[in-house]
């Protein structure tokens, strides 16, 4: 997460993320799924900008990048921009949890694709407790943005303290930070139609189906900077229930492992796919070949550092 200051305003990047590696592990008595994960930070950022009001309101604007505000294309539905977005949430948590009255203007812009598993709503989430922290003087320390962020959603602690990758267990929630050595350069393709994480949870049937290691070997192949063992253990269990409920990621994953060979995945709950590249000009001509076949949204990125 990137920070910029001036007098009247804070401004805040937010990145999305790609899961390398996800593994439901079983069901667990709350309802959630246990997970084994590995997420890497990536270079696409959507941006909130933080002003003061005088008053205890949480106003929220902003727009779509190229889309303008309302709905976001494809099938999926208008982003929220009222109490059910997840900003708005971190906003009011934070005022409820420290009897704080000020109150604060968000405009933010969104880059990140929505229902795509990039965990845009996360991210915006996490810079929002970070954000209002800050603007607000409230001097919350770190343990506390936790406990604040695992509240309001699986994947909002990974965002919170800006780590290029992490080994993930529990809901998610629970964090390892690690560094890379070498960025790694992804094509992300993210076909028009969304999927709810609710939904792909609820359709995902069995556990240990096959998964290559676990996601402490995606993170031994991630930190040793091999390529090739990084592609090779590339795994999602959610990527069969995501593919049964919507062709868009059949197609789109059929498509990149033709395109691209072997090293091709779908990122959380979907439905956004990526394919590991060699390096940059590979990522960049993959891209132009996604784009003439009209699957979705066409992103080269690198992970963060
Ligand atoms: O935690 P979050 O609000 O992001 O999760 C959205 C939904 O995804 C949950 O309500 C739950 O149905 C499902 N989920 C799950 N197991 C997880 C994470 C999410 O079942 N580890």
């Amino acid at each position: 997460m990137r920070l910029c200051e001036t007098d009247s305003s804070l401004l805040l990047h937010a990145p999305a993320k790609l899961n390398l590696y996800l593994d439901v592990v079983g069901r667990r008595p709350d309802g959630y799924h246990e997970l084994d994960t590995v997420m890497v930070s990536v270079g696409l950022y959507d941006t909130l900008e933080f002003r003061p009001l005088p008053s205890e309101a949480v106003e929220l604007t902003g727009e779509v990048a190229g889309l303008g505000v309302g709905p976001c294309g494809g099938t999926l539905p208008p982003l929220s921009w009222g109490e059910e977005n997840l900003v708005v949430k971190a906003a009011r948590l934070m005022q409820q949890e420290t009897g704080c009255r000020q109150g604060v203007a968000i405009r933010l812009v969104k880059r990140i694709p929505m229902q795509a598993g990039m965990g845009g709503g996360s991210s915006d989430a996490a810079a929002a407790l970070v954000g209002l922290n800050r603007l607000w003087g409230l001097g919350l320390p770190g343990t506390e943005l936790h406990r604040l962020a695992a509240r309001l959603g699986s994947d909002v602690n990974l965002f919170l303290d800006s780590v290029p990758a992490a080994l993930c267990r529990g809901r998610g929630e629970q964090i390892e930070p690690y560094s890379i050595p070498r960025p790694l350069d992804l094509l992300v393709v993210k076909p028009p139609g969304g999927l709810s994480t609710a939904d792909v949870f609820r359709a995902w049937k069995t556990a240990g189906e096959g998964s290559p290691g676990s996601g402490h070997d995606m993170m031994k192949a991630l930190t040793s900077g091999r390529l090739d063992q990084v592609a090779s253990r590339l795994w999602n269990s959610l990527e069969r229930p995501a593919r049964q409920l919507s062709p868009d990621v059949a197609r789109t994953v059929e498509f990149l492992r033709s395109t691209c060979g072997s090293g091709v995945l779908m990122t959380g709950s979907g439905t956004a796919c990526f394919a590991v590249c060699r390096n940059r000009s590979q990522a960049l001509a993959w891209g132009s070949r996604a784009r003439q076949a009209r699957l979705g949204q066409v992103f080269v990125l690198r992970t963060a550092t």
